[in-house]
Formats: C-alpha cells, structure tokens, sequence
C-alpha cells in the first residue's frame, strides 16, 4: 500500500502574467495535496517554473530587459499569487537554478552514454512561441502550428536526437500495463493514434540557435531542447544526482510513493511518450499517473497569454475570497473536461453552492440551536425520526463515495458528493420542519434534528477542507467543533458533534448581487 504522495504542476511559462488558467491546474493540484495530507500521507507537492527557450527571449528582449530580469519578474508575480491562492507548495523549482541546471546536463549525459542520442540535423516547421518542431503533414498545406495555430517556419539545424523508435514499445507495453498511466483513457488512445501509429520520429533534443538554455557538457555549441530541460525539472526539484538527494530517495525511488504529475491536455505528448521515455533511457522509475485535465476557454478559445483573452485570478480573488474561487474552479468543470469561464456561471455557482446550499445550511443550522437549545448541540441519537435513518446511511456513504473519487482523482465529483449531503441536510430541514416539532412540544424529535444537521454541516466542513480552506474552519468555529476532532479520523464515527456550544459568527458566504457581479467579472476579461 502506497503511503506517501508526490504531486506536481507543469512549471509554467513566466512569458507573460499568470491567468486563471494556471490558477485553475495549480489549484486542483493544491486540493488533492491536501487531500492525501488529509488522509494522512506524506506528501510532496511541487511547482515551478520553465524560464529558458528562444521565446523567452524574444519576450524579454522586446521588453528591453536580459532574460533572467525579465523572468525574475514574472516569477515573482506567479510566487504572489500562490501565496494568494493558499497554495500548499513544498518547493517552487525555477528551470534557471543551478540545481536544476545540474541535473538537465546529467540527464543528457546519462542517455549519451548509452548511445539514446545522436548527432544529426534536423529539417522541420517550427513554432517559437509552442518550443516545437512539427512534421510537413501535421504543420498541414497551410503551415500553422497545430497547437496554437500560428504560421510555423521551416529551420534547418545540427542537432542531438534521441531515439524514439528504440522505446516506441515500451511505451505501448506501459499503456497495456497501466492502462489509468496516461488519464483520462481518452488522452491515452490520442497520444497512440495521433503520435505512435503515424510513426514517431526521433526527438531533437538540442538546440544551436538558442544560448538561453542549459548547455549541453559533451557539445558547448548545444542547448539543451527546453522540453528534456523541463520536463527533468520533476526529479531535478527533488535532489536528484546530488549529494542531498534525501526527497528524491523518499518522493521518486521508493515504490511506496504514489507520483501524479497533472497537466493540461495541450502538453500531455511531452508528458506521456517523451518523458517516459527519458527516464526509461535514464533507468529511472516511472511516474504512477499523467493526469490530463482539459483546458479552460473564453467564448470558446483557448485562454493563453498570447491571445490576449485572459482572467486574471488576482482581482477574483480580492473580490471574492480564495475559497469562493478554489470552489468555482474544482467544481464548474469536471476535472479532466475541458470548460468555459462564464461571469454568469461564476456568479451563479457561488450563490448557489456557497450562499443558497451551504451558508443557508449553517445559518439556519446555529440559529436553530441557539433558539431551541441556547446554543449547545444535543448529543446524538441515532434513528428517532423516521428522516434519521436516510440521514445516518447518507453520512457514511458520502465518506466512502468521497474516497473513491478522489483517490482516483476525481475532484469534481468528490466535491459534488460532499454538496451532496449539504443539499440532503437542507432537505431534511425541511422534511422535519423543527419549528413544527418546537410548537408541538416534541423535544427529543427536535434535539435529534439539531444534532443531526450539526453533525451533516460538521462532516462537509472536513470533507471540503482542502477546497474552502478558511470556511471549513470558520464553519467548524461557528459549530463550536473542539481541535480534537478536527480530523479526518473522527468523521468516520457517526455522530460525534454532540454537547459543544455554538457560536454565531459573520455571514461566511454572503449572497451577490448578481447583475452587479456579473458585469464586475466581465470588466475583468481583456478581450483581443
Ligand atoms: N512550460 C510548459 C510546461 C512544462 S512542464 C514540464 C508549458 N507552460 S504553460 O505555461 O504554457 O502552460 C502550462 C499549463 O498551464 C498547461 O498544461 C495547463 O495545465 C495550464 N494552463 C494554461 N492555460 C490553460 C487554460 N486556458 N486552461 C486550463 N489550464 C491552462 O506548457
């Protein structure tokens, strides 16, 4: 049984400002960290940043500055907004530290030796702001980049190859063994329909025409391909090949460590052939999982810096609070999907979710208690009304449910299943009507309806920690929940919440305006 958890993010490009769309994979990340420390595992969760390549040194060299301020920059920015964000990050690993850097020239050295790369030269259509070489056919009559669309010019260089066609099935035996490697499954039969059936080419690893890179130690004149240079930076973080390789021993050899590198869906060929194939070469273990999530769009493009058609989530988070939009972004969009950022639907998830579900659910939940039973949560009985026993049986199969879901990585519907049972408190409310129990003098019906809603509101509040990392606390201080049971163990045991004393704070999740918010979010999205 695995016991401890690695997790990683891309390391992003500092080519332009963070948009929602890194936010949106950072997040989802953060959460199931927290998730797995949650549930007790040792876990490591690492980001970064991709800082070399010729594109960065166009964007730095229109901006009148040398490639390392113009990256200093950006970073510090995508550092602030995490901080921001409550992102749970171990380690931030820039691809320009000499830490890093190191580990790239090993890496290539390793696959020299045993004769994985070649020296050759290479002819293709190129895109500089994608880092990638394409083929006649899929550069197509037009000659765009099939990623981002661009024009694509033709470049003829010398440079290293790696060669594929020796790990081709290997990668296919990967696939068949672990058909969940590369997730969702539909992302797997693409990487084999579009890239290995067409017949893989060999890799260009390096570059001549480009000195913002890592040199390559066997040929001065070479760079390394700002794809090995990043993708090495998952095992660069963690000490590999250095005297202090502590993490790397704990968070990558050890098979006890379960490794999730997420990503988006436009990058998951590097992800899932080249990188395995790297370490393959490197005769290092694999990663467990790729998990692809779909991309968010605006009025259906792709959000990237380039198009200009961004959100960025630093005003969002200002207006709104962290949480509201960690909500938003684990749960419009099915993990994995690809979605759209609507001001409408980010309006309306917030007070339908957080305002309607959950804060009504606690407002009426502690002004109840405090009206009927001067603010002390009754001990809890089990079955008393004939609603209880429905309750009971929903509280320990939201837990189970909510496992299962997660530790598949299914964000979306984990959350869902913990609004789930917000949603069948609310309605219990309703079903039980306390104040007809009040007026009618039924007080050990009454006193089981209170401890029941408590106990629903205490077990969401640790189910949705690592989405609401504030709420789920202010929630639990409004029940009065001790620390001692602020855990993932105790909610297992049914009905624990009993005999503590309430305390009515603030409003947690104020209802908006809507057509004020609405037009607020808009005057936020830059279009072209
Ligand atoms: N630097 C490379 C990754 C190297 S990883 C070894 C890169 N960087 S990127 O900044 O362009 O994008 C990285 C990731 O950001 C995407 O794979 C995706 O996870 C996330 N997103 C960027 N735009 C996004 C959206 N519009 N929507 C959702 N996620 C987005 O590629």
């Amino acid at each position: 049984m695995k016991n401890k958890f690695y997790i990683t993010t891309p390391i992003y490009y500092p080519s332009g400002d963070a948009h929602i769309g890194h936010a949106y994979c950072t997040t989802l990340c953060d959460i199931l960290a927290r998730y797995k420390r949650l549930r007790g595992f040792e876990t490591y969760f690492l980001t970064g940043t991709d800082e070399h390549g010729q594109k960065i040194k166009e964007h730095a060299s229109k901006a009148n500055k040398t490639p390392q301020e113009y990256v200093d920059e950006i970073v510090s920015k995508f550092k602030k907004l995490w901080e921001l964000m409550e992102i749970s990050n171990d380690d931030f690993i820039r691809t320009t530290e000499p830490r890093h850097i190191k580990v790239v020239q090993e890496m290539f050295s390793k696959m020299y030796k045993k004769e994985d790369i070649y020296l050759g030269s290479y002819k293709g259509w190129y895109c500089t702001e994608c880092e990638a070489f394409w083929t006649d056919i899929q550069a197509g009559p037009n000659h765009l980049c099939p990623d981002c669309n661009r024009p694509v010019h033709e470049e003829t260089e010398e440079s290293y190859f790696f060669k594929c066609s020796k790990y081709v099935n290997n990668i296919l035996k990967l696939y068949n063994d672990n058909p969940k490697f590369c997730f969702p499954e539909s992302r797997m039969h693409e990487m084999v329909n579009t890239f290995i059936k067409p017949g893989l080419q060999d890799l260009s690893v390096s570059r001549t025409s480009n000195d913002w890179g890592v040199p390559i130690l066997e040929n001065k004149k070479h760079t390394a391909y700002v794809w090995l240079d990043a993708l090495t930076n998952y095992i660069s973080a963690l000490g590999y090949g250095s005297k202090d390789d502590g993490l790397y021993k704990k968070f990558w050899e050890d098979p006890n460590t379960e490794i999730i590198h997420v990503i988006g869906a436009d990058i998951s060929r590097f992800h899932c052939i080249y990188w395995p194939m790297f370490l393959m070469s490197a005769g290092l273990r694999l990663p467990d999982r790729v998990f692809v999530h779909g991309l968010l769009r605006i009025k259906d493009e792709k959000m990237s810096k380039s198009k200009g058609n961004v959100v960025s989530p630093f005003p969002l988070v200002e207006r709104y609070g962290v949480d509201a939009v960690r909500y938003y972004l684990s749960r419009e969009v099915t993990f994995g999907r690809d979605g759209e950022f609507t001001p409408e639907q980010f309006v309306e998830r917030l007070n339908v979710d957080l305002a309607n579900q959950l804060g009504n659910l606690l407002n009426r939940t502690v002004s109840m208690i405090i009206k009927y039973f001067d603010g002390v949560v009754p001990a809890f009985k089990s079955n008393v009304t004939k609603f209880d026993k429905e309750v009971e049986d929903l509280i320990s199969a939201t837990i189970k449910e909510y496992e299962i879901n997660f530790d598949d990585l299914k964000i979306t519907e984990a959350i869902t299943t913990a609004m789930n049972l917000v949603n069948r408190a609310n309605k219990y409310i309703d079903e039980t009507t306390p104040w007809v129990l009040s007026k009618e003098g039924k007080q050990e019906e009454l006193a089981s309806v209170m401890s029941h809603l408590a106990n629903c509101l205490y077990v969401s509040a640790i189910l949705l920690s690592p989405v609401l990392v504030h709420q789920s606390k202010g929630i639990l201080d409004q029940l009065g929940v001790p620390e001692e049971l602020r855990n993932y163990k105790s909610i297992s045991k049914l009905g624990v919440i009993g005999n503590i004393k309430v305390n009515k704070g603030d409003q947690l999740f104020p209802r908006l305006e809507v057509n004020k918010e609405i037009e607020y979010v808009k005057s936020l999205m830059q279009s072209k």
